[in-house]
């Protein structure tokens, strides 16, 4: 297995904002060779008797299981704490949660909805603490996805990714993540629902350092033009239910990504969701079932990434 001698500038990991583009390259690197060792049987348990807090507020399947998997594989061992167990939901502080926690694990993984209070819980934690989602960033899933674009394009920079839909939370993280490896990318949405804005700027700024072009566009058609790879995500995130009606109508059906949005995009062009998908919505069967789709890539580089950024966070 390769060592890598590096460490990461930032305690916690809670977008990609906390990451420089050396940090995401190694990142990319450790994580493939965890996967090779993992598929030839070699893998060395890189963080043995290391436990890992995982606080959910909501739903998971990939980062609950990837999470569990990963530290399970490093030698370490996983605690599931769902909100609803912890004395958090009868009142007790996120602060004396954070502080709590600091003593008896040795990082956190946490998926909370609102990014202000992961900010608060990381800021009164003294272990690491990595973001399984929030309202605002998915970084964990940005690293999967530009694994796996690098596993498929054998490169990075100078691709064109092209955003079909909300400009939500997996978006923001992905502004963030193309800009840093120098990937241009195009976000095609309805107007209400860009990514946010200060997001935007830094991606713009980080841009101008590698060559990544940003566009924020309403025109699906001129984003998909060209593109080696095109992105959506649910149109109704967690916390957006009450909303269904309106979000549908807003994204129906010019951000839906079919077969004649993919067809604008290069020939080699692949498709990638973070999961879970509403098949017929945001995307159809036949391009998330057929042969552009790496969403399968994606779920499992989930798990290499994230073992990855456990080692490089706890391995001191
Ligand atoms: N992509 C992703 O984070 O999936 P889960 O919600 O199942 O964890
Ligand atoms: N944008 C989605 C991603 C789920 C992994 C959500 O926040 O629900």
């Amino acid at each position: 297995m390769m060592t890598l001698r590096i460490s990461l500038n930032s305690k916690n990991v809670l977008s990609l904002m906390d990451l420089t583009t050396i940090e995401i390259n190694h990142i990319l690197k450790l994580a493939s060779s965890f996967k090779t060792d993992l598929r030839t049987q070699k893998s060395p348990r890189q963080l043995p008797g290391s436990i890992l807090g995982m606080l959910f507020e909501k739903p998971s399947t990939r980062t609950r299981i990837s999470f569990e998997t990963g530290m399970f594989q490093l030698g370490g061992k996983p605690i599931y704490l769902g909100i609803n167990d912890l004395q958090l939901s009868r009142g007790e502080s996120i602060e004396d949660t954070a502080r709590t926690l600091s003593l008896y694990v040795d990082c956190i993984v946490a998926r909370i909805n609102h990014h202000d209070i992961l900010e608060k819980l990381a800021l009164f934690a003294t272990i690491p603490v990595i973001n399984g989602l929030s309202n605002s960033f998915h970084p964990c899933q940005i690293l999967a996805d530009l694994l796996t674009i690098y596993e498929r394009k054998k490169k990075l920079e100078g691709l064109k990714l092209a955003w079909i839909g909300d400009g939500n939370n997996v978006c923001n993280d992905m502004l963030l993540g193309c800009s840093k490896v120098g990937i241009n990318m195009s976000v095609a949405c309805p107007k209400g629902y860009e990514p946010m804005g200060y997001v935007i700027e830094l991606a713009k700024q980080e841009g101008r350092q590698t060559n990544a072009e940003i566009i924020i566009t309403d025109d699906p058609k001129s984003a998909a033009k060209f593109a080696d790879i095109i992105v959506t995500d649910t149109f109704i995130s967690m916390g957006t239910d009450d909303e269904k009606h309106t979000r549908e109508a807003a994204f129906l059906p010019k951000y839906q990504v079919n077969s004649n949005l993919m067809m604008l995009a290069k020939k080699e062009c692949i498709f990638m969701h973070c999961l879970p998908a509403t098949r017929g919505k945001e995307v159809t069967s036949d391009v998330i079932d057929g042969g552009a789709s790496v969403v399968w890539d994606e779920a499992e580089n989930r798990l290499h990434v994230q073992k990855a950024l456990m080692y490089l966070l706890l391995k001191d």
